[in-house]
């Protein structure tokens, strides 16, 4: 009987208006177990117009509103990609002086991309992904993977370097991270923001070649491999529409070609007209700087141009209610995999372990470039006196830089954490060597730094020359700082190199003491003319919380170094190409002259010889190569071929070597660049272990896209595999062939 009455019951109610799960009281749309595409479908068919076109625009300036009578729950987006942004007041960009909102600073992707290791990738968006949850926030607003044109893109720190394989692999386990709390990734800028000068306005001519072999690669693999949930327009044009507003690639490219099903979100402030954010792809709208309250507006969110003009767009008939709904499927299709998803986790923030999941990225993302005569590491059963020089030893630098910047619970500058590591075995003294500009405050954070010092520059030079003559190291800490023209984000920097007066500061240093030792923090190429003269150079990054103890761990070796680099280091300007082909920064028009060949793609053409290059990084043992062997002579495309390689370390200390897997077509119908990397590995050994690595090559890593046919193809011919320590240093290549089906 009971049975009975249950399913009257249920074939009663499937026919009513408020349809409920057959087996339970739970309406459709707030029922778990049910596809999520039938649950979107029932929410939205339970939402006014008003409601809908609610969803599509913010109502603060980092949330958008949901359907209360629904019960579903606000929109919350938070910066950033390094860590979570400091709460602020509902409609200011200044922080609301929350007293719990301290985050964890991770290190600056450039590092994670320098590690080299997508399970450090993991680590990070999985700790981040934990704190932006347990704060509440939904959608994170990173990570970016614009592709490091030029070395003096202002925001190239928050992005993972030149090279689109290198980028894709290590975008996809931070994405997966990061959702795996139930907090959507919004990969950006979507596309082409390779720069901050002009970046509201330059419209970028590209060829489709370029755009789809370069440009497009990491967010391909983000929304396809990463499966990201939200992705973010950018500024600048494309194909003079802006990108938060644009056809090509919002419709044609991000939802036709890679079935994209997430939200895409414009960037703040990048949307400019209701039409074409209507048609062309955009979901919801942040930050537009519409002109306030015209339009009898009760406040400049509704005058937003997916908000009131929108609306009556709908209610007039002159757009078909179907425009806001496809927009609507996709928001609530973010809802139901975030905040409606009470499976998810409860995230913690500013934590031990994302602490130490922070350091461990930034020992793995530190790379030495440079160790003439085993400098490095520090001899502490020697050293009785070391001397630290420069601002970056003590300059605060987790504030500052743009979206990105944080209020951090703590950050150990590189001079805490030496004097930390070692401040009881030697005496650790510091000099100024140069004096910066004031600290940039942000977002009402202040810096409560005041590093103001009026000495002239040469007697800074000469305090730091007087301690370092019987130091017995000289650790010059310098590079950039994210103030404006210093990597920063609305700015880029006017050349290649260090500001500041530090050449000379290190010239005057080498000449006072052989044991100097440069650590370069940036998130960008410096140029280095003294590189002769300096014995040891360490590449560090913007690090975060854990700066300090990273780098102590690195100069002690305490932690062997691993990184290799994710971009190129040019001698000049110039040896960039899109410097020599002068088209940047353009003005209202830019174009791509260089085309496919950037960073080491370019040097490889032009036959250059960088500074340092892309993939390079030494340690403190040596490794040696076998030669790479491949299980077939020749290959079709439905064949994969198998390359091995034995690694050695032949060293004394344990350290992690990573293997470059770079491909050569030796004959195309299209100019190739001279290698495309197309496989990495990094491998940990203990002293004399050795390990053999695998790569397997399938058709698409010999493809190149060819506009023509609008795909990839791989002409049959012969290759070449090259397998290195670098892009410059390869160790040994193997010939095989692609052979037509
Ligand atoms: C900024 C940035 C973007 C950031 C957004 C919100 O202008 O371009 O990366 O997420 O606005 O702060």
């Amino acid at each position: 009987m009971q049975k009975t009455i249950k399913s009257f019951i249920a074939i009663l109610l499937a026919g009513s208006p408020v349809c409920l799960s057959a087996q339970s009281s739970v309406p459709v749309y707030l029922d778990e177990t049910k596809p999520i595409e039938q649950r979107v479908e029932d929410a939205l068919s339970r939402m006014t117009l008003e409601e809908k076109v609610a969803m599509c625009h913010a109502q603060s300036k980092f949330s958008s509103r949901g359907i209360p009578r629904l019960g579903i729950p606000d929109n919350w987006m938070s910066d950033g990609p390094h860590g979570i942004r400091a709460e602020v007041f509902w409609d200011e960009w200044d922080q609301a002086g929350w007293t719990n909102d301290s985050c964890t600073a991770f290190p600056a992707l450039t590092c994670l991309a320098a590690s080299w290791n997508p399970e450090m990738s993991a680590l990070y968006g999985k700790s981040i992904g934990e704190e932006a949850r347990y704060r509440n926030k939904n959608v994170l607003l990173g990570p970016g993977v614009n592709i490091y044109r030029t070395p003096l893109n202002g925001r190239n720190f928050e992005y993972m370097g030149e090279d689109p394989y290198l980028s894709s692999r290590m975008v996809i386990p931070y994405i997966q991270g990061v959702q795996s709390n139930g907090v959507a990734a919004c990969v950006k800028h979507f596309a082409l923001n390779n720069q901050e000068t002009n970046r509201h306005t330059v419209n970028v001519n590209i060829d489709d070649r370029t755009l789809y072999e370069i440009y497009l690669p990491a967010f391909k693999a983000a929304v396809q491999e990463g499966k990201a949930w939200a992705i973010m327009g950018a500024y600048n044009k494309y194909k003079g529409q802006w990108c938060g507003q644009n056809q090509y690639l919002l419709n044609d490219i991000l939802r036709g070609e890679w079935g994209f099903d997430g939200v895409v979100v414009s960037d703040w402030g990048g949307i400019n007209n209701t039409r074409q954010a209507i048609y062309n792809g955009l979901d919801m709208e942040f930050g537009s700087w519409t002109d306030g309250l015209s339009e009898g507006t009760s406040d400049a969110y509704s005058n937003y141009y997916l908000a009131t003009p929108f609306l009556k767009l709908l209610k007039s008939g002159e757009v078909k209610e179907e425009e806001v709904d496809k927009k609507v499927r996709n928001i609530l299709r973010l809802v139901f995999r975030t905040t409606m998803n009470t499976k998810r986790p409860w995230g913690s923030f500013g934590t031990p372990e994302h602490g130490a999941a922070g350091r461990k990225i930034a020992e793995e993302g530190i790379v030495l470039l440079k160790n003439e005569q085993n400098l490095l590491p520090i001899d502490l059963t020697k050293a009785k006196k070391i001397l630290v020089v420069g601002e970056n030893a003590v300059k605060v630098m987790t504030i500052g830089g743009g979206s990105s910047s944080l209020k951090a619970k703590y950050e150990i500058s590189p001079q805490e954490g030496i004097k930390q590591r070692i401040g009881n075995q030697a005496e650790v003294l510091f000099a100024r060597g140069y004096a910066g500009e004031k600290s940039k405050a942000q977002d009402g954070l202040q810096v409560g730094q005041d590093l103001t010092d009026n000495r002239s520059e040469d007697e800074l030079i000469a305090e730091a020359c007087n301690l370092a003559k019987d130091a017995d190291y000289v650790l010059f800490i310098g590079g950039l700082n994210k103030n404006d023209g210093q990597d920063s984000e609305g700015n880029d920097r006017s050349g290649l190199g260090l500001p500041y007066n530090q050449d000379k500061v290190i010239g005057a240093l080498a000449k006072t003491n052989k044991n100097l030792v440069v650590i370069n923090i940036s998130g960008n190429a410096v140029a280095m003319p003294w590189v002769n003269e300096v014995p040891a150079i360490v590449q560090a990054w913007y690090l975060g919380s854990e700066a300090g103890h990273a780098i102590a761990s690195i100069l002690t070796g305490d932690v062997n170094p691993s990184g290799k680099l994710p971009f190129t280091f040019p001698v000049r300007l110039e040896d960039n190409g899109a410097h020599k082909l002068g088209d940047y920064p353009g003005k209202e028009e830019e174009t791509y002259r260089e085309g496919i060949f950037v960073g080491y793609r370019w040097i490889d053409k032009e036959k250059i010889k960088p500074l340092f290059s892309f993939g390079h990084g030494l340690s403190y043992t040596t490794f040696t190569y076998g030669k790479v062997t491949a299980d077939k002579k020749e290959m079709t495309p439905e064949q994969t071929l198998s390359l091995r390689v034995k690694v050695k370390n032949t060293g004394n200390r344990k350290g992690a070597e990573t293997v470059q897997l770079y491909i050569h077509d030796d004959k195309s119908s299209l100019p190739r660049p001279v290698k495309e990397l197309k496989g990495f590995k990094k491998v940990f050994l203990e002293p004399g272990e050795e390990q053999e690595v695998v790569f397997t090559v399938d058709k698409k890593a010999l493809s190149f896209f060819d506009p023509a046919k609008h795909d990839w193809i791989a002409e049959p011919g012969t290759f070449e595999a090259w397998v290195g320590a670098s892009s410059t240093d390869i160790k040994s290549k193997i010939t095989f062939k692609l052979n037509s089906l």
